[in-house]
């Protein structure tokens, strides 16, 4: 592994009895950079996260942070991460500074240290205001500032974000990604877990794909889209009962459906003329049409076209539901 290369996992598998929650996984973040993994519930992500801080040990594979492996060197590993899991593992009694200096003194600094160090990370999290009081007066927003704080006690080099804007009201998590752009900055190499493309969109140098325990694509953003190609065509359809029938008149191989927001997307090659012809079909059929729109492809098409579901669809329950009676 170069010098360059914060972590690295390759062809990481993680099996509990028939469930391959992983399933040769191979990714790497060089230093000071995002790594975006993107999944829908159940992709296999909060499972990486925990192969790679030591909690897990893989069925397959090897998986190594800051040059030391996993599975012979936890001790060294963990001296090197911070982890924000999915749950807040605040204690919600103590105050948010006592949660602090708890922390600090775990990690065996003098009370001294624990003290100045809990005292700048108020700061910078913007909790100056609620330190003093129990976490469990604290808004969801403050409980995710603090846990992320937690995790930066000790400057590591390395931290591991298992989804910390699920959940947040919008305001929150702007402020969430400008902390995670200011640990970047800094030199913090980063891997953040998200359902949500904008905010891999927003933040991410890199991004890994991930559905079923599985790598289905990676690249930066950009190479990304441009893996969609040309501009879509979307049309939201008036009535639920006829999208399908929308569906099979718009035609064509990049054709896609999202019933729930009663949706026919489709690669607007053609431009205008495209999109009166596809109107006038849709007429002729007396098909409803709410509203069209044309709009660049963001990662949303992306994960649309690879997985042919949206991001926020739970593969692990569509896959269940294929093997009926089996749970
Ligand atoms: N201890 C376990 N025993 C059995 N199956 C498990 C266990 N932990 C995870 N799984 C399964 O492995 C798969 C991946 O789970 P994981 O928690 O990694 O998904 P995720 O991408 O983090 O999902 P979410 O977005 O919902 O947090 C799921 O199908 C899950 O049910
Ligand atoms: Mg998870």
């Amino acid at each position: 592994m170069s010098t360059e290369v914060a972590f690295e996992v390759k062809n990481v598998a993680k099996y509990y009895d028939k469930v391959k929650a992983l399933d040769g996984v191979s990714l790497q973040a060089q230093k000071g950079k995002i790594l975006g993994l993107l999944g829908p519930n159940g992709a296999g992500k909060t499972t990486l996260v925990k192969v790679l801080s030591t909690l897990l040990l893989p069925t397959k594979g090897t998986a190594m942070v800051m040059g030391h492996d996993v599975a012979t060197e936890p001790d060294k590993v963990r001296q090197q991460i911070g982890l924000t899991g999915q749950y807040a593992a605040v204690d919600e009694y103590l105050t948010g500074l006592e949660n602090l200096q708890m922390m600090g003194r775990l990690y065996r600094m003098s009370v001294k240290d624990a003290r100045q160090r809990a005292d700048e990370l108020i700061k910078q999290f913007d909790l100056e205001e609620a330190a003093k009081r129990p976490v469990k007066t604290y808004s969801g927003g403050m409980k995710r500032r603090i846990d992320l704080a937690m995790s930066l006690i000790a400057t590591p080099p390395v931290i591991f974000l298992d989804e910390p804007t699920t959940g947040l009201d919008p305001r929150s998590r702007l402020t969430m990604w400008d902390t995670v752009k200011k640990l970047a900055g800094g030199g913090t190499t980063i891997l953040l877990t998200t359902q949500y493309m904008d905010e891999a969109d927003n933040l991410a140098d890199n991004i890994v794909v991930i559905d079923r325990g599985k790598t289905i694509a990676e690249g930066t953003p950009d190479s990304l889209k441009a893996k969609v190609g040309s501009d879509r065509l979307e049309i939201v359809i008036g009535k639920k009962s006829t999208v399908e029938e929308a569906k099979k008149i718009i035609g064509g191989r990049d054709v896609q459906v999202d019933k729930d927001k009663q949706t026919v997307s489709v690669a607007s090659r053609g431009g205008v003329g495209k999109l009166k012809e596809v109107l006038s079909r849709l007429e002729r059929a007396n098909i409803e049409v709410d509203s069209i729109s044309l709009h660049r492809p963001t990662l949303d098409d992306v994960f649309m076209s690879l997985t042919g579901h949206t991001a926020t669809k739970d593969s692990s329950t569509e896959e269940a539901k294929k093997k009926k009676g089996k749970k």
